[in-house]
C-alpha cells in the first residue's frame, strides 16, 4: 500500500464524515505517520506548534477510528489501513466491475467493519482480546511527548513487566496512561484497564480477567468444569498490557506510603511474580504512590521502572487555559508555575477566574497560594492518608521559608531521626515533597494547604 493510496483513502474517509477533504495539516500528519516520523517532526515540518498538531492528529484519528470502526491511532494507522484495504478489496473489484470504473476508491461506506459495535469480530485476531471499558476518555490531550517516549522505551524495547506512574492528585497520571495504551495497544495479544475502587478485590479482579481470557477461547482458557490456571500463567502464555488504576487504594491510609492493606495481600503477590518470573507482559500501576517493594530509582537491569510525574510544560498548560479561554491573559506563565503546571489544579483555578471575573494578575498580588475549594478537597484526600509523623513532618516544612536540609529538620527535636527519615522517604513516594540535593522544600499549593490547616 503506498501513500497515494493511504492518503487517498483517509480522505475519503474524512469526506464522508466531515464533508470537506483532508487540510494541509491532516495531510503532513498522515505523511509523517507513515513515515514513522514523530509529532515533534511533523510540526517542526509544517511550522505548527507542536500541541495544535497533536490536538489536530487526536482528531483525526477520532474520525478515522468511526470510519474504520477500530481504534485508530498514530501507532496502528498504517496497519489499520492496511486491515481495511485488505477487508474491502473484494467489495472493491466487485464495485469497480459493476460500475465499469477504474482508478477511483469508491468503497469507503461499504464492506468495512462495522462502526463500534460491541463484540464485533475484531479485524486481527492476534491484537483483539481487549476489555478498555474503564478506561477514560477525556478529549484533548496536550504534549508528554518525553514521558510517552519513556514509557514506549520501556515497554516495548526493554520490556519492562511492571512500571509505576505516580504523582500527585491532578498530575495526568491517568490521562497518560490512558494515551500510551491509544498509541502501543496493537503490539499486545490483551489490554486490561482496571479502575480499583476504595474496596478492591482480588477476587473480582482475577474473575474479570480469567473471564475475557476465556472468552476468547484459547488452549489455556478455563472452561468451569477445568481447574482454573494461577493468573501468572495467562500472563506468561501471552504478551498481555493490564493497567491498574488509582493503585492507592491497595494500600492502608494513616500508613506510610505503599504499605499493602492486609486484604491487599494476593495483589502483592501477583506484582511479586509479574516482577520475577518471565514473560512479555507488562503491569502498569497508575496511582498516588508506588508499593512500598517498588524502588524509586531502578537500575537499566530490572524489570520495574517508575515514572514520578510532574506538572506539564508551559506550552502545554497554556493549551488548558486556552480551552477555558485564558491563553491571553496577563502573567499567563506565572500562573502556570504557581500551580505547577498540574492541569487539574490549572482547570480549578481558570474556572475560579472565570467566575468571578477577575483576572490571573488580582490573583497573583502577593505570594498566597489561592485554594478553589475543589483543589483543597483533592489535597485533602492526599493529606488524609499521610501518617502521622509524615503529617508532622509537613507541618514542619510548612514553616520553612527556605529549603532546609536533614539536620535542620533534626533540630527540631520532635521526631526520631528514623522516624524522620522514613517520614521523608515517604513524602517524597508520594510527591509531597520537592528534593533539591539534600535540601527539602513544600511546593507552594501544598504549602499553602497544610499553613491553612
Ligand atoms: N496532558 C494533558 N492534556 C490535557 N488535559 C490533561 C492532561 N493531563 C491531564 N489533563 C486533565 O487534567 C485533569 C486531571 O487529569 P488526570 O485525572 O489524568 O490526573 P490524575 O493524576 O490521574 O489524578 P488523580 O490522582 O486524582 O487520579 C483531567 O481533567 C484531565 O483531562
Ligand atoms: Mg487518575
Amino acid at each position: 500500500m503506498n501513500l497515494k493510496e493511504v492518503l487517498k483513502m483517509a480522505d475519503e474517509m474524512v469526506f464522508a464524515k466531515t464533508g470537506k477533504h483532508l487540510d494541509n495539516l491532516q495531510e503532513a500528519i498522515l505523511r509523517g505517520t507513515m513515515q514513522g516520523d514523530k509529532y515533534t517532526k511533523i510540526a517542526e515540518e509544517s511550522h505548527c506548534n507542536e500541541s495544535y498538531v497533536r490536538q489536530v492528529g487526536s482528531e483525526l484519528w477520532q474520525i478515522l477510528s468511526e470510519e474504520l470502526g477500530e481504534d485508530v491511532n498514530k501507532k496502528n494507522f498504517r496497519s489499520a489501513m492496511k486491515r481495511f484495504q485488505v477487508s474491502n478489496v473484494s467489495n472493491f473489484a466487485q464495485n469497480v466491475n459493476e460500475q465499469h470504473i477504474s482508478g477511483s476508491f469508491n468503497t469507503c461506506k461499504e464492506g468495512r467493519h462495522p462502526p463500534n459495535i460491541p463484540n464485533s469480530q475484531p479485524p486481527n485476531q492476534e491484537i483483539s482480546h481487549q476489555d478498555l471499558s474503564e478506561m477514560p476518555d477525556w478529549g484533548n490531550f496536550f504534549d508528554r511527548t518525553p514521558e510517552l517516549d519513556t514509557l514506549t522505551t520501556w515497554i516495548l524495547q526493554q520490556h519492562s513487566r511492571l512500571i509505576t506512574i505516580t504523582g500527585i492528585s491532578g498530575i495526568g497520571k491517568t490521562s497518560l496512561a490512558v494515551q500510551i495504551v491509544k498509541q502501543i495497544q496493537d503490539e499486545f495479544e490483551y489490554v486490561v484497564w482496571y479502575a480499583l475502587d476504595e474496596f478492591p478485590t482480588f477476587d473480582k479482579f482475577q474473575s474479570n480477567l480469567v473471564q475475557l481470557f476465556s472468552n476468547s477461547a484459547n488452549p489455556d482458557s478455563s472452561p468451569s468444569n477445568q481447574k482454573q490456571l494461577p493468573l501468572i500463567k495467562y500472563f506468561q502464555n501471552h504478551r498481555c498490557l493490564v493497567v491498574l488504576d488509582d493503585v492507592q487504594n491497595l494500600f492502608s491510609s494513616g500508613e506510610l506510603a505503599g504499605k499493602y492493606k492486609p486484604e491487599s495481600a494476593a495483589y502483592r503477590s501477583l506484582f511479586k511474580q509479574i516482577e520475577k518470573l518471565s514473560h512479555q507482559s507488562c503491569f502498569l500501576l497508575v496511582g498516588w504512590e508506588p508499593p512500598k517493594e517498588v524502588p524509586q530509582l531502578t537500575s537499566e537491569n530490572t524489570p520495574i521502572r517508575t515514572l514520578q510525574l510532574t506538572g506539564l510544560d508551559t506550552e502545554a498548560a497554556r493549551e488548558i487555559l486556552r480551552d477555558k479561554g485564558l491563553a491571553e491573559i496577563d502573567r499567563c506563565e506565572a500562573l502556570i508555575h504557581r500551580y505547577q503546571g498540574n492541569p487539574l489544579w490549572l482547570k480549578s483555578v481558570a474556572t475560579l477566574i472565570q467566575e468571578l471575573g477577575i483576572d490571573a494578575t488580582e490573583l497573583l498580588l502577593n505570594d498566597t497560594v489561592l485554594l478553589p475549594d475543589d483543589l483543597q478537597d483533592s489535597l485533602q484526600q492526599q493529606f488524609d492518608r499521610a501518617s502521622e509523623i509524615e503529617k508532622q513532618v509537613l507541618s514542619l516544612l510548612a514553616t520553612e521559608n527556605q529549603p532546609v536540609n536533614l539536620a535542620k529538620l533534626l533540630q527540631n527535636g520532635q521526631i526520631l531521626p528514623s522516624d524522620l527519615v522514613n517520614a521523608l522517604q515517604s513524602l517524597s513516594r508520594r510527591c509531597a515533597i520537592e528534593k533539591q540535593e539534600s535540601l527539602y522544600t513544600l511546593p507552594p499549593v501544598l504549602k499553602q494547604y497544610i499553613k491553612g490547616l
